[in-house]
C-alpha cells in the first residue's frame, strides 16, 4: 500500500502556512548574529546584536534585590517552606498578591496618576500571548484591526496567525514625525469598508516600537474620539511605558479615560496590553497582562489564560519584588536615567558623522535615518544597505521595511541590550562606515572583512538568502546576551 498524501493534506492550514511572519529580515538578522556573535576578546570582529529590544542596563539592581530577599525565591533555605504551596498553585486568576503587586506597579509606572484594579489583571504568556488573547476576545476570522505603521513585526504573528484576523496599515509619515492623524485613521477605515472588511479595532503602541516616540495627550484624545464614534475597540500596547527617559512624560490611555478630565467614551472599548519584558527587562519570565475595562473581556480572557499562565514560582517572586516600593522607585528612576544616557551617547555619536535619528524620548532603540546612503530611494536599496550593515559592518540592526515602513532608509537600532564597551564598538563601526562611504551602497559581491582596529568597508560573497530564520521564539538556539567578559 503506497502513501501519496502530502504533508500539506495531513496537517492543518496553520501548520503548513507561512503566516507566522518569521520570513522577514527582522528575524533573518538573528542567524547572522548566532553564526558569528561578537565577543570583546574572543571574537572582536563578530556581529553585534542590535536587533534585540531588551533592557539589560539595570540587572545589578535586580541582583542586589534577589540577594537581599532570599525568601522571595522558593528554592532557597529562607523560602523553601513555601515551596509546596506555590508549586501546587494553579488557579487561573493568579496569586492575589501577584495581581495586587502588578496593579500597583502599573500605577507607579504611570506616576500614580491612575490606579488599576487587581481584579481586572489577567495574565498571559508575555505581551505576545496577551495580544492574541485579546484579539480572540474581540474579533472573528476575516475581521480586521487598524495598526499605524511602522509597527512591531511580531504583531503579524500575535494578532493574525492563529486568530485569522487581518491587520490594515494606517499610514504615518516621517514628514510629521510619524504622527497618528485623524485623516490617516479615516483613510484606513474607509479603505477597509470599501473592501467589505469589518474593522473591529485599532491597535496602538505607546511608546512606539520602533519609533521610540510617545503619543501626546491630544493625539490620544483624538484616537479615543475616533474609536468611540466608529464603535470599535482600542487596544493599547503600553509595554514600553517605563522606558521614557526625558520630557514630555508618558501619558497612558488610562489617564485619558479616567478622572475628572477623562474624555467621555464607552470604556468597554478600551483594553491595555502590558508585560514586564521591557520595563523590567524580564522577557524570559513571560509575564504578560491584559487589562480590560470591559467585564466580559476580563471574564473571557481569564478563561483563555489557562493556555498561557505565568508559572506560580514567577508570580511569587514578582509579587515580592514589585511590592517593594523602595526598590521599584529606585529601579524605575535608575533605569530611565541609564536609558537616557545611552540614548544621548548614541545619538550624539551619530550626529557627529551627520546621521540623524527620529527625535524620541522612550524605548530601547533609535529609529536611524540612513536614507542618504541609499543608492536610490527604494526598499530594494534599503535591503542592499542592510546586507552590507549586517555582513560587513557586522551590526544586526533591523531595516524599516520589516516594520512595514513604506519610506526607505530607516533602521531600528537597539541600544540597551549591551554593555558600555560593546556599545562603543558598535558606535565606532557605524561612524567609520558612514565616514568612509563616499558612494551609496551597491549590493556587495566580493569577500573581505570589516575589522575594528583598521576600520574599512569591504564586501562579502556570503548570500543573505542562505541565512536561516531565527527569532526570539524560534527553535534555533542563540545567545542574545552581548556582554563584555574580560
Ligand atoms: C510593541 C511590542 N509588543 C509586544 C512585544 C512582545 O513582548 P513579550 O516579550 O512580553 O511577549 C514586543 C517585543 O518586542 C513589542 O515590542
Amino acid at each position: 500500500m503506497s502513501f501519496t498524501v502530502s504533508s500539506k493534506q495531513l496537517l492543518s492550514k496553520i501548520a503548513t502556512g507561512d503566516a507566522h511572519g518569521e520570513n522577514c529580515p527582522y528575524f533573518d538578522g538573528w542567524k547572522a548574529y548566532d553564526n558569528d556573535p561578537f565577543h570583546p576578546t574572543n571574537n572582536s570582529n563578530g556581529v553585534i546584536q542590535m536587533g534585540l529590544a531588551e533592557n539589560q542596563l539595570c540587572f545589578d539592581l535586580v541582583q542586589d534585590w534577589i540577594l537581599d530577599n532570599p525568601r522571595a525565591s522558593i528554592c532557597t533555605p529562607e523560602g523553601v517552606d513555601e515551596f509546596r504551596d506555590i508549586a501546587i498553585f494553579q488557579d487561573y486568576h493568579g496569586l492575589p498578591e501577584f495581581r495586587e503587586a502588578v496593579a500597583k506597579f502599573m500605577g507607579k509606572v504611570r506616576r500614580d496618576r491612575v490606579t488599576f484594579d487587581p481584579d481586572r489583571i489577567v495574565m498571559s504568556g508575555g505581551a505576545t500571548g496577551a495580544h492574541e488573547m485579546v484579539t480572540f476576545c474581540l474579533a472573528d476570522p476575516g475581521e480586521a484591526f487598524l495598526v499605524p505603521v511602522p509597527y512591531y513585526p511580531g504583531f503579524d504573528r500575535d494578532l493574525k496567525w492563529r486568530t485569522g484576523i487581518q491587520l490594515i496599515p494606517v499610514h504615518c509619515e516621517s514628514a510629521n514625525g510619524f504622527k497618528v492623524t485623524r485623516e490617516a485613521l479615516e483613510e484606513a477605515y474607509e479603505k477597509a469598508e470599501s473592501e467589505n472588511i469589518r474593522v473591529k479595532g485599532l491597535l496602538i503602541t505607546n511608546p512606539s516600537n520602533p519609533l521610540g516616540t510617545i503619543l501626546d495627550r491630544e493625539t490620544l484624545r483624538s484616537i479615543v474620539r475616533f474609536i468611540n464614534e466608529k464603535s470599535i475597540h482600542l487596544v493599547c500596547d503600553e509595554i514600553y511605558a517605563a522606558t521614557v527617559f526625558s520630557q514630555p512624560a508618558f501619558v497612558s490611555i488610562s489617564e485619558i479615560i479616567a478622572g475628572d478630565d477623562g474624555i467621555e467614551c464607552n470604556t468597554d472599548l478600551i483594553h491595555i496590553v502590558y508585560s514586564l519584558s521591557k520595563d523590567m527587562g524580564f522577557p524570559g519570565f513571560r509575564v504578560g497582562i491584559v487589562y480590560s475595562y470591559n467585564d466580559e473581556v476580563v471574564n473571557c480572557a481569564r478563561k483563555m489564560s489557562s493556555f498561557g499562565l505565568v508559572s506560580s514560582q514567577t508570580q511569587h517572586l514578582i509579587a515580592a519584588m514589585l511590592s517593594d516600593d523602595v526598590f521599584v522607585k529606585r529601579f524605575l528612576a535608575e533605569s530611565s536615567r541609564r536609558l537616557g544616557i545611552r540614548h544621548k551617547v548614541f545619538t550624539r555619536g551619530l550626529a557627529q558623522v551627520g546621521i540623524s535619528c527620529l527625535k524620541s524620548n522612550a524605548g530601547l532603540f533609535l529609529w536611524m535615518d540612513l536614507h542618504r546612503l541609499l543608492k536610490e530611494q527604494t526598499l530594494e536599496a534599503e535591503m542592499a544597505l542592510w546586507k552590507v550593515i549586517i555582513h560587513e559592518v557586522k551590526l544586526n540592526v533591523s531595516p524599516g521595511s520589516s516594520f512595514h515602513c513604506p519610506e526607505p532608509g530607516w533602521f531600528r537600532v537597539c541600544i540597551a541590550n549591551m554593555d558600555d564597551h560593546t556599545m562603543e564598538v558598535a558606535l565606532k563601526r557605524i561612524r567609520s562606515f558612514v565616514l568612509q562611504k563616499k558612494e551609496p551602497v551597491v549590493v556587495p559581491n566580493k569577500k573581505k572583512c570589516w575589522q575594528d582596529h583598521n576600520l574599512r568597508l569591504s564586501f562579502s560573497d556570503r548570500r543573505f538568502d542562505d541565512f536561516l530564520m531565527a527569532s526570539p521564539h524560534s527553535p534555533i538556539p542563540h545567545s542574545p546576551l552581548v556582554q563584555a567578559r574580560t
